[in-house]
């Protein structure tokens, strides 16, 4: 299958400009989800999968993967970033003595130039709920060109997992944007009164406002880290699963996906919630969901503007539809149109924050907020 280049160059440009600061790249070295899960992926069977085998590693960063693959065992490893990271590889490259089995390239990998085909592709290509950044299109792009028939794919599989977020009290991270909106509500009454005093009248503006306040409260994606499986109120859904050495990466752009949850307690449901995992050929899985436990991605928050009570045994059906944003096609737009038992349908849209805002998030902070 061939596929075009990605193409908006100029914001791409920005894009890798984001990537080249070890300060970006120290985020996901310290996510030890992420990077036991991409150890193990290696290491594990490391004798079939990459021992003697020629890799290509899309999007290097600061080199760790293809400095693995050659530990593993790999013959020759091509690794290849168009960030200013490619610098950082390639002293990771030399501190580690591989200069003579790993090749960096400073470049794009659509526009590489190797002198052979090759056995496996690793790649952390993931962003937020798996799709954001949209370098899966590389990987493919690389893949479609690079792989040899029958190659291995490192990550072989990735699933986009939903869920219905019913915080417990302690994590109810809604209760942010809930407590923000009031604030603006508050200045806002306070505003009317005041100006009332120098004779002119603001009154009639309040509900237009409200209305606009909660409609930019309410559309954007909040990351959340570190929160407990408690918080859900059902099992999770699959909503999108692939096999990323078949899939052709044009049915990423948009896809829908009906769910049916059945709650399983009594509960207050105050959003959904998404995110991923990542299976690799050796049975290792990369998990991003709730489980106590820190990871970079963590967990999408979609907030809705109506919280609603559900009872055990009740169901809450829908259809979720993942898009590229219009203008900027690095980034998605999620959409919910969802019913609980046989009430009215509701329909809530969000964006994914911008490119700016991909690495804020910070170990030391529960959740942060793209707005
Ligand atoms: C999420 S980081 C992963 C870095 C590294 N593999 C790791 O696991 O620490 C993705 C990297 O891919 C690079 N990248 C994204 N698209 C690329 C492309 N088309 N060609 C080359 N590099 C790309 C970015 O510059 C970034 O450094």
């Amino acid at each position: 299958m061939t596929i075009s280049q990605p193409s908006q160059p100029e914001r791409a440009f920005k894009y890798f400009d984001l990537y080249g600061s070890m300060r970006s790249h120290k985020v996901m070295l310290e996510d030890m989800v992420r990077m036991e899960a991409y150890h193990s992926a290696i290491f594990k069977n490391k004798s079939e999968m990459i021992a003697d085998k020629v890799v290509l590693d899309v999007g290097t960063g600061t080199g760790v993967l293809a400095v693995w693959a050659a530990k593993a065992g790999a013959k020759r490893v091509y690794a290849v970033d168009a960030s200013n990271a490619a610098e950082l590889a390639k002293r990771l490259v030399r501190v580690s003595n591989l200069s003579d089995i790993v090749t960096v390239l400073h470049s794009k990998v659509e526009d590489i130039e190797i002198p052979e085909p090759v056995d496996v592709i690793v790649s952390e290509w993931m962003g937020s709920l798996l799709l954001k950044e949209s370098m899966f299109d590389s990987v493919a792009y690389a893949r479609d060109k690079w792989l040899k028939p029958g190659g291995l794919m490192l990550p072989s599989h990735a699933t986009i997992l939903l869920g219905l977020y019913a915080p417990t009290s302690d994590q109810d991270h809604t209760h942010f944007i809930r407590a923000k909106f009031a604030k603006e509500m508050a200045q806002w009454n306070e505003t009317v009164t005041n100006l009332q005093r120098l004779d002119v009248d603001y009154s009639s503006f309040t509900s237009e406002l409200e209305q606009d306040l909660s409609d930019h409260f309410f559309q954007n994606a909040i990351r959340v880290n570190y929160l407990s499986p408690d918080n859900l109120a059902s099992d999770p859904q699959r909503v999108l699963e692939f096999d990323c050495a078949t899939v052709d990466p044009t049915a990423l752009f948009q896809f829908s996906k009906d769910f049916q949850f059945t709650v399983s307690k009594h509960a207050e449901i105050k959003g959904f919630l998404g995110w991923f995992t990542t299976d690799f050929p050796n049975g290792v899985v990369l998990n991003t969901g709730p489980g106590n436990t820190y990871n970079h991605w963590g967990q999408q928050l979609y907030p809705l503007k109506q919280s609603f009570k559900v009872a055990p045994g009740e169901k809450v059906v829908g259809t979720v539809t993942v898009h590229r944003h219009h203008e900027e096609s690095r980034l998605n737009v999620v959409e919910f149109k969802y019913q609980v038992g046989l009430g009215a349908q509701q329909t809530a849209s969000f964006n994914m924050g911008t490119v700016e805002h991909m690495h804020k998030g910070s170990k030391s902070v529960l959740f942060s907020h793209d707005l």
